[in-house]
């Protein structure tokens, strides 16, 4: 006769107890106990409930411990937040061992017989025992019912198959309240009394090229386009006395800002009203002075009478919205490059990914 004193934890918070039953199951490398039921007694949020398995042989080491929840009669159906359960083996003296099974999920009764393991991470390449390389195909066959690949758009990387968080259900869903209004963040805002003083300048603008919430968007160039007709004696005035253009191509000291990808994406309308997008190219000089500065800017992709290079002698306005053109490019990228894409979409695929194709025991699920 071999006795284990298991622990069922239910989790901390509000509904996270039920008034099923559950039925406890240890199996182990040489063998499995008869299932045994937690009776007449409530599981609530918080508590630990203490049972004894006792197995008629020594069943190896506990490597899986199987959960079934039962309603029972006159009591409602409610899921149970399982925060984890222990296993201890050996008496109580010295060789007395405890094996730790995380949780941390809502069982139901429809889900039938749910096996947890012991919190050890590992790689489908260490596992040694038949049994837990059975217990991850499970897993993930499980998950990858569940969470499957969606279009989400012609070009871009997939979803996941899914119309709302709900289908995430409680088990993904965040815990943490969120902390009200951000007010912190706002006030970053209002106190920017520098850029509210140097927003126009050529120098602030080269700056935030650098500096700004969108640095990836500035290369260095030795060659120019050839869709930026722009010539040593157009830029003679910025550039130092004896130079050239060529000359400054060779030292490395031009840059070049190129929203060609933003060349032909529809514009939205809003509030009635159409929307327009430049796709422009704007060379910028890093002086003697240690200034990077905007040199030429063309707005739109091909060149043309209707398509003319702005210099920093052109009149005062149509130089600064030429700048404004380029920045409102530049936010476009940042936000549906940057942001949407890079975060929002490619987090969206690592999840999935991780979801169908990784077993929570191992080590990259733990990070995500
Ligand atoms: C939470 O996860 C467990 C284990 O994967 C699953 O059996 C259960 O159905 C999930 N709970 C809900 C409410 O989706």
């Amino acid at each position: 006769m071999e006795v284990y004193v298991v622990t069922l934890r239910t989790a901390q918070g509000p509904r996270s107890g039920t008034y099923c039953t559950v039925l406890v199951t240890l199996i182990g490398t040489s063998g499995e106990s008869q299932p045994v039921s937690l009776e007449r007694e409530h599981l609530i949020s918080g508590s630990a409930h203490t049972i004894t398995v006792t197995a008629e042989r020594p069943l190896g080491a506990v490597v899986l411990v199987r959960l079934r929840l039962q309603t029972q009669p006159g009591f409602p159906d409610l899921d149970w937040h399982c925060q984890d359960v222990e296993v201890g083996a050996g008496g109580g003296g010295k060789e007395r061992q405890v094996d730790h099974f995380p949780c941390n999920k809502w069982l139901r009764t429809a889900d039938g017989d749910i096996e947890l393991r012991n919190g050890q991470v590992c790689t489908v390449n260490s596992e040694t025992l038949q049994i837990l390389k059975d217990h991850r195909m499970r897993e993930i066959k499980n998950k990858q019912q569940h969470f499957r690949w969606r279009t989400f758009a012609q070009g871009v990387p997939n979803c996941v198959d899914m119309d709302s968080l709900k289908p995430l259900g409680p088990n993904l869903s965040y815990t943490r309240q969120s902390p009200g209004t951000e007010l912190q963040y706002l006030r970053g805002f209002a106190d920017r009394a520098y850029v509210q003083a140097h927003w126009s300048e050529d120098s602030f603008f080269g700056y935030q090229c650098l500096n700004g919430c969108n640095p990836m968007m500035i290369s260095q160039v030795h060659s120019l386009p050839p869709n930026l007709p722009v010539t040593t004696d157009m830029l003679r005035p910025f550039l130092p006395q004896a130079s050239s253009l060529e000359l400054e191509l060779e030292r490395g000291t031009l840059f070049l800002l190129d929203y060609k990808v933003v060349e032909g994406v529809p514009p939205n309308t809003v509030n009635g009203q159409q929307q327009y997008l430049a796709a422009p190219l704007c060379l910028l000089y890093y002086n003697q002075q240690g200034e990077l500065k905007p040199i030429a800017i063309q707005l739109q992709q091909t060149p043309g009478p209707e398509n003319p290079v702005f210099l920093p002698s052109d009149p005062e306005p149509d130089w600064l919205l030429a700048k404004m053109w380029v920045r409102c490019a530049d936010f476009q990228c940042h936000q549906l490059i940057s942001h949407f894409l890079v975060t929002h979409l490619l987090g969206e695929v690592y999840c999935t990914a991780t979801l169908r194709q990784l077993p929570e025991i191992h080590p990259l699920h733990q990070v995500g």
